[in-house]
């Protein structure tokens, strides 16, 4: 075998119980092992559970842990600028309402957007993607919604087609039609106009999955239900932003509505928990969002001890959450949900890949499977106990280190 790359003599390789799972429900997360080992790589993927010595390039994994490559399967990116002054309003106690009042929230994004060059947008992009590669996201998603015209939402997808050949990770696209009701128009009325520009949304841009905002200040359940029945025409995954600021019980339409994921969650009814975990949904939580917001704690541990499958990611915006290192997520979700190390790592390997769609790619170390990889300076429980610290020694896409720490460099012999 010639391999690209060998990554030899790791305290801990982290793996499914099985290969070929789709997912993992939560109740089974302590069967994922953590074991010495190695690995080589050839041809993109994960040729073998052993190493190479006659790989091009060899990596040296003594003391670290070697992982799937983090999946972040909800952000907004690409965005324009970002909304520093707003959260110095937020948490000084300036109220939401005198915030949107003076052009703020969505909207202030919304004109940010459209008042920046594709060039623009796709620079900061560009380099918030290279930001998260260096904390071990391999691949992301993006949102539109901040286009809130036919035109603005059409441009916003055709940058994260854009930003793709920008960026070195994979990513995925979802159309967020319907975030906030864009002025001029009814939220029914603006329904409709998600109606008529979906044939346009699914014949010329890369989204793969529709979102909605359920909330009083922006789409209703009914609008949700509907939104399920455009995605089901149209051949797109669906999935919610829901019980985020207030409880709308929208979980049992979303279901009935076949939503991929249901995302936020803060606001779960209790009685919505059985009925979720049950389901192929994922339950997407986002713990820096809920901090950044001050929003309660979603039910993190009463999902995981049901059998849901859980999920965390950033929500990278630059209202509600201006934060991108998902093992800060990591952090954030043990210690609110009262999760383990394992539990909080399948949230963002497999079962994030399983939201994307892409579970039978990425998201798990299995032979055949690409080879998206992290190595990590140390034991995984030391990535949410060291709380900020940056774990990451290596990363490699695709079989290729594609960014190495500085004190890491000694590690690789070509
Ligand atoms: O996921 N919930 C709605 N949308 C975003 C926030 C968007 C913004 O404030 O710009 C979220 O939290
Ligand atoms: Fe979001």
């Amino acid at each position: 075998m010639n391999a690209s790359l060998s990554i030899e003599g790791a305290d801990a390789l982290l793996r499914p119980p099985e290969d070929g799972l789709p997912y993992l429900r939560h109740d089974r997360a302590a069967s994922m092992t953590l074991e010495p080992g190695a690995l080589a790589c050839a041809d993109d993927a994960i040729a073998a559970l052993s190493d190479d010595p006659g790989a091009a390039v060899r990596f040296d994994a003594s003391g670290a842990t070697v992982i799937p490559g983090l999946v972040d399967c909800h952000t907004h990116l690409p965005f324009a600028g970002w909304r520093a002054r707003e959260y110095e309003q937020k948490v000084t106690g300036v109220p939401y309402e005198e915030i949107a009042r003076s052009g703020g929230g969505i909207a202030a994004s919304a004109r940010a957007l459209a008042e920046s060059s594709d060039e623009a947008v796709l620079a900061q992009a560009a380099g918030i993607g290279r930001e998260m590669l260096a904390w071990g996201t391999t691949t992301f998603e993006g949102k539109s919604g901040y286009g809130l015209s036919r035109a603005g939402e059409l441009r916003a997808l055709r940058l994260a087609a854009a930003l793709r050949e920008r960026v070195a990770q994979g990513t995925v696209a979802t159309a967020l039609l319907a975030h906030a009701v864009p002025p001029g128009f009814t939220a029914d009325g603006w329904m409709d106009e998600v109606e008529a520009m979906l044939p346009t949304v699914v014949r010329e841009t890369v989204a793969e999955s529709l979102d909605i905002f359920v909330e009083s200040i922006a789409f209703s359940n009914e609008h949700l239900a509907r939104m399920g029945a455009l995605a089901r025409e149209h051949g797109l995954a669906l999935r919610a932003h829901v019980e985020q600021l207030a409880t709308h019980r929208s979980v049992p339409v979303a279901l009935d509505a076949g939503a991929r994921s249901v995302d936020h969650l803060s606001r779960l009814h209790p009685d919505d928990v059985a009925p979720l975990a049950r389901s192929e949904c994922a339950a997407v939580l986002l713990p820096s969002a809920e901090l950044m917001n001050a929003e309660d704690a979603a039910p993190g541990r009463a999902l995981v001890d049901a059998g849901a499958i859980c999920v965390l990611a950033t929500d990278a915006n630059p209202g509600t959450s201006p934060v991108v290192a998902l093992p800060i997520v990591i952090g954030l979700g043990v210690r609110r949900y009262g999760w383990s190390a394992r539990e909080a790592f399948l949230a963002a390997t497999l079962n994030a890949a399983h939201v994307l769609g892409r579970a039978a790619s990425i998201g798990s170390i299995e032979i055949g499977k690409r080879a998206d990889l992290v190595v990590l300076d140390g034991p995984l429980e030391h990535v949410p106990y060291r709380f900020g610290h940056h774990p990451v020694l290596a990363v490699v896409l695709g079989g290729e280190l594609a960014w190495v720490r500085e004190d890491a460099r000694d590690r690789v012999r070509a």
